[in-house]
């Protein structure tokens, strides 16, 4: 191996990092691919990507790749993007200054039906009337069977899945995910010491013949699926499909989890899977799509069999999730607030889903509730083109996230409610297609 190769593609890196090219935190190019891109091997990539890690400027995460160190000595001359400086297009999170009213209103009266027992230890695990607004939630978006008991309360859907992964699996067992995923999926998965592995989708989502060999070739403790308007892909699975999983399911004996935080942005409730699969589906939603992501509130249907051993771990980890974000959670379900704001944040995601049509007239995109999942021209590469919007002040996510099977996918992900001024996003997206038009897509010097 040529010995001063690989030092001069360590040093044209760390010079990126140092102007901020290379923000922190930053996702690199795969060994693979810088390595085509150099003219070089992927391991004289691999000893460059070495130095630096030893150096301390990058880090690197079986199955999930390179970035660059969030916490080094450069982040002080660093600023982090902001609103005034950046157009953001990563946070999927609903148009959040339409909803500060009515959310400023529920906190106000919450305030005033503290009592002693509001605010002491409940002996289970949260209120019932807290859970029956859990059961009116997602009853609204065609969940079936929730009861008092079986709905249990969580600290956003995000908790809820950590939960399930804790309570029904162990350390070395396989869980089947999409093949393109939430990252917040992979992240628990990873950190918990399972196995993770992607199956394929199609057109309406998970693949029931894909998910059923995977089930076996396997021995897979759980499924991970999320069916609406699905993150990243935004494919929403329709009735049949969901019947179709429902009964793969049901023949294998297998624990799936539904991740249906997205259900609210149906034109028209289509039954979640648990409907079709009571005893093996745990389903998940939860007001952070649409009301806010701060309340915390996460609603979980379990089998009857696993709510025992569900409300065990909530007691242990964390006694239980904020009574207190549940009192304004019920009061704005029970006043139809909550239906309102979830209604009023599709009716926005549809017209900018039309607003961001008009400006990428060239590009054939799937663009569902919150966000699109962009196809980039051939000659871009997911992860350089993140870094290089980010250079012009636009933040996307790289489809290099979402990959279950680590890999990339020439696509990124853009959030359509994070900028909650119109003529900003308009002018966001003007930036982004002059990107997309532009044919830069070298970054190191050869
Ligand atoms: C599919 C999916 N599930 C769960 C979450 C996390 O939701 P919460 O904020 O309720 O924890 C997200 C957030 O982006 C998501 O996209």
């Amino acid at each position: 191996m040529n010995n001063s190769k690989f030092i001069r593609i360590a040093e044209a890196i760390e010079q990126k990092i140092e102007t901020g090219e290379f923000p922190p935190g930053s996702k690199l190019p795969t060994h693979r691919l810088l390595a085509d891109e150099l003219g070089t091997t992927p391991a004289t990539v691999a000893k460059a990507y070495k130095l630096l890690n030893n150096r301390g400027c990058l880090e690197s995460f079986v199955g999930r790749g390179t970035f660059v160190r969030a916490n080094s000595e450069l982040d002080k001359a660093i600023q982090a993007p902001d609103e005034e400086t950046h157009f953001n297009f990563s946070i999927l999170q609903p148009c959040l200054e339409r909803n500060v009213p009515a959310l400023k209103n529920a906190y106000r009266q919450s305030a005033e039906l503290l009592t002693p027992s509001e605010i002491g230890y409940v002996e289970s695990s949260g209120h019932k009337a807290h859970r029956a607004a859990g059961v009116k939630w997602a009853k609204q978006y065609g969940l079936e069977g929730g009861n008092n008991d079986n709905m249990l309360l969580t600290n956003g859907a995000q908790h809820a899945l950590s939960l399930l992964v804790d309570t029904l699996t162990k350390p070395g067992d396989t869980i089947l995910v999409e093949r393109l995923t939430y990252p917040g999926i992979l992240a628990i998965v990873n950190m918990s010491d399972r196995h993770v592995i992607g199956v394929d989708l199609d057109e309406y989502g998970l693949c029931p013949q894909a998910l059923e060999v995977a089930i076996e070739a396997h021995q897979a403790a759980m499924v991970i699926a999320i069916p609406s308007h699905q993150n990243p892909t935004g494919i929403s699975m329709p009735e049949s499909r969901k019947k179709e999983i429902a009964r793969v399911i049901n023949d294998k004996k297998v624990w799936l989890v539904e991740d249906d935080i997205y259900c609210f942005l149906d034109d028209e409730p289509v039954p979640p899977i648990a409907n079709f699969s009571p005893d093996y589906t745990f389903h998940i939603s939860a007001l952070s799509k649409a009301i806010s992501p701060a309340m915390r509130c996460g609603y979980l249907k379990a089998p009857d069999s696993q709510i025992t051993a569900l409300n065990a771990n909530i007691r242990t980890n964390i006694w239980l999730a904020s009574p207190i974000n549940f009192i304004a959670a019920t009061l704005l379900i029970e006043s139809g607030d909550a239906f309102r704001l979830a209604d009023q944040q599709r009716k926005v995601a549809h017209k900018r889903q039309k607003m961001v049509r008009e400006i990428f007239t060239s590009i054939d995109f799937t663009a569902s509730g919150y966000h699109i999942w962009l196809p980039l021209p051939a000659h871009w590469q997911a992860d350089r083109f993140a870094m290089e919007a980010k250079n012009r002040g636009v933040i996307v996510t790289s489809g290099s996230y979402f990959c279950a099977n680590n890999g990339s996918t020439p696509h990124v992900r853009l959030s359509l409610m994070s900028i909650g001024n119109e003529a900003r996003l308009r002018d966001g997206l003007n930036q982004l297609q002059r990107l997309l038009s532009s044919d830069i897509n070298s970054f190191f010097p050869n």
